[in-house]
């Protein structure tokens, strides 16, 4: 048996091997298999798109043409498994610890450090009730009651085999690259910027939310989320890693905060899973949350349209067309820092921040990406 922290589901041998080999499986369909992809586009595809038509056609005609070549769709189908095949197995480990993760939860309020606040009445936005984002079964809302964390615990499982499975290693189990990146652009960027006051919008189970209670211990942290089964897992999973963070129910687009709440306010990859129109008020949303001076991040999915060529742009929205992720396409193409420096936002900056490697709290910063890799997450940041 083993966990990915004190208070994941145990995981038995046999699904840890599973799970292993998951990860590399996705990890292989990522790097060596995905070339086959290129391969077919540019031996099959490439020289019968019209070069004179607008980009919107020459993107949709490639989408068309891959999506009848059989290397693509047999590299579709077996991704597609592999992630379906990895909640079933994710699935078992939380199924058989249910019961132990839930009376641990309710022993947790007379030490706890941190908290949780629910919002019975709050409904979840289209996007996210719409679909189950990522084809986890159920969703991010849950159906369950009072108690309920499946939720909470797939995602907090899946989420670290996913990233695994994309080879980005950096986060590991914790799966927390993106806050401890967070935290490398700040050092960076806001070498002066000591907050007290932190908000994390749309922090799921806390992977991301707990370092940077780690990188601020004199801060008080929040992190809001919809799904009440994410925040009450995410609970118990700060409390284990002996983290302080107050987690909150309530909606980014327009949170029960007071204006100029918040020194520091982030989100982390979840605009590419909102909309369009909700991105624009999220960011105005954390405009508003701050006090003036006060400074905002929004990572992202390190995928923007001007560093990549029509076929990239189509492989690129293969999560949104097949894994249920809405709004992949608004991250890619959309004026993010149009959309921040509309919000009132000063010196806006966006760009990739490389993942810092374990245990450092710095890393390189570049306006414009040279390779695929997915060392980087994409950030946009500016003042109040
Ligand atoms: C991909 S997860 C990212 C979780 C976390 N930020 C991380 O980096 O590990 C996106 C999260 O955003 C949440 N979310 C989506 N729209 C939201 C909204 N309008 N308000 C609050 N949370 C939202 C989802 O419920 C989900 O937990």
């Amino acid at each position: 048996m083993t966990r990915f922290h004190p208070e994941s589901p145990e995981i038995a041998q046999d699904s840890l091997s599973r799970l292993r080999f998951i990860a590399d499986f996705r990890k292989q369909m990522h790097t060596s298999l995905s070339k086959g992809n290129r391969a077919a586009y540019e031996a099959d595809i490439a020289a019968s798109v019209d070069e004179a038509a607008s980009v919107e056609e020459r993107r949709a005609a490639v989408r068309a043409a891959l999506e009848r070549h059989p290397y693509f769709r047999g590299w579709s189908s077996m991704l597609l498994a592999s992630q379906d095949l990895m909640w079933r197995v994710v699935g078992q480990s939380v199924a058989h610890d249910t019961e132990r993760m839930k009376l641990r939860f309710k022993a947790l309020a007379p030490q706890a450090i941190g908290s949780v606040t629910l919002d019975g009445d709050l409904s979840g936005p289209d996007y996210v009730v719409r679909a189950d984002v990522h084809r986890m079964p159920g969703g991010y809302m849950g159906a369950g009651g009072d108690d309920d964390m499946q939720a909470g615990a797939l995602y907090d499982l899946g989420g670290a085999i996913y990233q695994l499975g994309i080879g980005n290693k950096a986060g590991g189990l914790l799966n927390d690259s993106r806050g401890r990146t967070v935290v490398a652009h700040l050092r960076a960027r806001f070498p002066n910027l000591a907050p007290l006051r932190i908000l994390d919008m749309g922090c799921g189970v806390g992977h991301n939310t707990v370092p940077l209670a780690a990188a601020f211990p004199d801060a008080r942290v929040t992190g809001i989320d919809v799904g009440a089964p994410l925040l009450r897992y995410a609970h118990l999973r700060a409390e284990g890693l002996g983290h302080a963070v107050h987690f909150i129910q309530d909606n980014a687009e327009h949170t029960k905060f007071h204006d100029a709440s918040f020194d520091l306010v982030v989100s982390q990859i979840m605009l590419h899973e909102t909309s369009r129109a909700a991105s624009a008020r999220i960011i105005a949303e954390s405009r508003r949350l701050l006090r003036p001076g006060g400074v905002a991040i929004h990572l992202e999915v390190p995928l923007r349209a001007e560093d990549g060529d029509d076929f990239d742009h189509v492989m690129w929205l293969w999560e949104q067309h097949y894994n249920a992720e809405p709004n992949i396409s608004g991250v890619m193409d959309d004026d993010l820092a149009g959309m921040a420096r509309s919000a009132g936002f000063s010196d806006v900056m966006l760009g990739y921040q490389a993942i810092p490697s374990a245990g450092s709290e710095q890393s390189a910063f570049t306006p414009r990406k040279t390779s695929k890799s997915f060392g980087f997450w994409l950030v946009l940041s500016g003042i109040a």
